[in-house]
């Protein structure tokens, strides 16, 4: 039985829907348009009704139906999954029953048992102390209520207990992720016990997970120190790598403000709130992760994550901080002054925080003054160290303008030429992914990256071109892993079928695992984008050639360069063994030969 999602896709037309909103034309097999997601003259939008995906060439952003309607209405996905339901006549409920049923009842159950829980923080006994510790953390009634704070008893089963007397059945306690199964024998215990409790909501707002906090230093010498939070498991309704605490709360001041303030606690997070910064949010205890990186930037493209000086949590932040430079975001980096976290610092002082990210810094500006600050720059050592330091760092900057300033302002510091570091930059590249749609594929970003993937989409447009090049084009020439084993994909099933149309390409494509059928598509995109127009065959050759030799010029003049570098390393040497120079000359000679047969 297909999802709901499935369905949805199936009935409904891709190309006829976007050509609603964007008049399309068609290109080839496919359909092309001036990309309504950003700002250009020539069509790089496009669209393929077969498979019902779209990818913009221009700006990098693509997906299905449901990533087209998000992103033209700003709609998160469940609205835009209502939506499209709605004109589909597909209906939602009627839907794996089964599933359906089971999410609605772990929902049932975690919004029956967080008021629970919160009232039994304002009213019973037993929660005396934790009240007084909220107090004593300077939060106030109002945010209690707001964030529905809760406690969960000390008493092994006094949830459980309550919940199955409201009527709730085990397994769906079990499944909201709130009891644990006991070791020995049959029955449940709370998962949660002695703990002040945090609801986890959704971007909606619905309840979906908890963490609870210990309140009570005061434990016997000798005992095992309990965690300081427990979280509740993944479950049905949470998913942990995607959630954001109090992103419910804070989506529409981050929209407003233009820019989302990351911070590490939950309290952090509602110290902040309550003291009427409300564009924060908080990781659960994690890295931010690439799904969150991508679902902040609906509604910002700024990220600024806090730093506390703890150099674990640090880690962590570093993780996120990664995540979001590849993401195209603008990241800034907040320091917590005098190794405090963002609560302390805001009840001691609240206008410090404000100031605090006012005066946030550009990611790598601030990464330049560390390294800096540790090291010498008058030693090579120190130089050297300060390259490798921050390389990497700078290698992970999709912007390129941005990566070609920060490249220049090393280039300066350590005294070496811009170019060469470029090359090193090359070495600590991270590949690029692309799923989920929306990550730019590198052709925005690298310029024989995107000769590249032309040349390949040529080939699969024209693949009776293939022949006379699949004896002569090594693969080593084409920029990136993935191009380079489609092309490998491409040459076995040249040599096997001896294929002429691009259609028996498509019907092979179909075999491959997700992943590569997805990059097969934007190259066939690509394909039509580039070269449906005319059909000119002997122009495609010339074209074909005109790729081929500047990316084999390239990849000769690099290996030329390395190649170089190695014989004057082993010229420097009076001692060391010398024997791998005639090869090294032999190679060198070959390949300047090729150089030259290519000019
Ligand atoms: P912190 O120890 O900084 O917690 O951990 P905090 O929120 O500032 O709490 P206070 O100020 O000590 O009361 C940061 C985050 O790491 C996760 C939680 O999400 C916490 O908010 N964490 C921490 C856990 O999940 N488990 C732990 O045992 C500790
Ligand atoms: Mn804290």
């Amino acid at each position: 039985m297909p999802t709901p999602v499935e369905e949805i896709k199936q009935r409904l037309d891709l190309v006829d829907f976007i050509n609603e909103h964007v008049p399309l034309k068609p290109a080839g097999q496919n359909w092309k348009a001036r990309c309504p997601f950003h700002n250009e003259r020539t069509p790089s939008f496009m669209v393929s009704r077969e498979r019902g995906t779209w990818h913009c060439f221009g700006c990098g952003r693509g997906g299905d139906i449901f990533t087209f309607l998000q992103e033209l209405e700003g709609l998160e996905f469940p609205e835009a999954l209502r939506v499209l339901a709605k004109r589909a006549g597909v209906t939602l409920r009627d839907y794996d029953p089964k599933l359906q049923t089971q999410r609605t009842k772990v929902l049932d159950v975690l919004r029956w048992v967080s008021r629970y829980y919160h009232q039994v923080l304002l009213r019973s006994k037993e929660a005396a102390g934790s009240r007084d510790y909220l107090r004593e953390r300077g939060l106030s009634d109002e945010t209690i209520e707001d964030w529905q704070l809760g406690y969960a008893s000390a008493q092994p089963e006094a949830t459980y207990q309550a919940l199955r007397q409201k009527g709730f059945a085990d397994d769906d306690i079990f499944q909201a992720g709130l009891t644990i199964k006991k070791d020995r024998g049959v029955g449940y215990l709370d998962r949660f016990r002695g703990r002040i409790m945090f609801p986890i909501a959704d971007p909606q707002g619905t309840t979906i997970a908890f963490s609870g906090r210990i309140y009570e230093p005061a434990l016997e010498p000798n005992r095992a120190i309990p965690p300081k939070y427990i979280n509740s498991p993944q479950t049905i309704v949470y998913n942990k790598s995607l959630i954001l605490y109090g992103l419910d709360k804070a989506r529409a001041a981050i929209k407003k403000a233009n820019r989302a303030i990351i911070v590490e606690g939950y309290m952090d997070c509602l110290a902040s709130h309550q003291a009427g910064v409300t564009n924060v949010v908080a990781t659960c205890g994690t890295a931010l992760t690439r799904d969150q990186v991508h679902y902040l930037k609906r509604f910002t493209n700024a990220l600024i994550f806090a730093f506390d000086q703890d150099p674990a949590g640090a880690q962590a932040v570093l993780r996120g901080v990664d995540q979001a430079l590849q993401a195209q975001v603008d990241v800034f980096i907040l320091t917590v002054p005098h190794g405090k976290d963002p609560d302390e610092l805001i009840r001691r002082d609240p206008a410090a925080w404000g100031q605090a990210i006012t005066q946030a810094k550009p990611a790598l500006d601030y990464f330049f003054s560390q390294a800096m600050d540790k090291h010498d720059l008058r030693r090579v050592q120190d130089k050297k160290a300060v390259a490798r330091e921050l390389l990497p760092i700078i290698a992970k900057v999709a912007d390129p303008i941005e990566q070609a300033h920060y490249l220049q302002r090393l280039a300066a510091a350590v005294g070496v030429e811009a170019a060469a570091l470029k090359r090193s930059l090359s070495a600590s590249r991270p590949t690029p992914r692309q799923s989920a749609g929306v990550t730019p594929t590198a052709s925005s970003v690298d310029r024989w990256r995107a000769i590249s993937e032309r040349l390949l989409a040529l080939l699969i447009h024209q693949p009776q071109l293939l022949s006379q090049v699949a004896g002569s084009l090594e693969t080593a020439i084409l920029v990136g892993d993935d191009l380079q084993r489609l092309y490998k994909t491409l040459v076995v099933w040249y040599t096997e079928h001896r294929f002429s149309q691009r259609a028996e390409i498509e019907t092979l494509v179909v075999d491959l695992d997700p992943d590569q059928q997805e990059r097969f598509t934007i190259l066939f995109l690509l394909a039509d984008k580039e070269f449906s127009a005319a059909s000119d065959a002997t122009n495609r050759e010339e074209d074909l050639l005109t790729m081929f030799t500047a990316l084999k010029r390239r990849w000769l003049s690099q290996q030329l360069y390395e190649l170089e570098q190695d014989i004057r390393r082993l010229e420097g040497q009076t001692t060391g063994d010398q024997t791998a120079m005639p090869t090294l000359l032999d190679r060198f000679q070959q390949l300047t030969r090729q150089l030259r047969e290519l000019n």
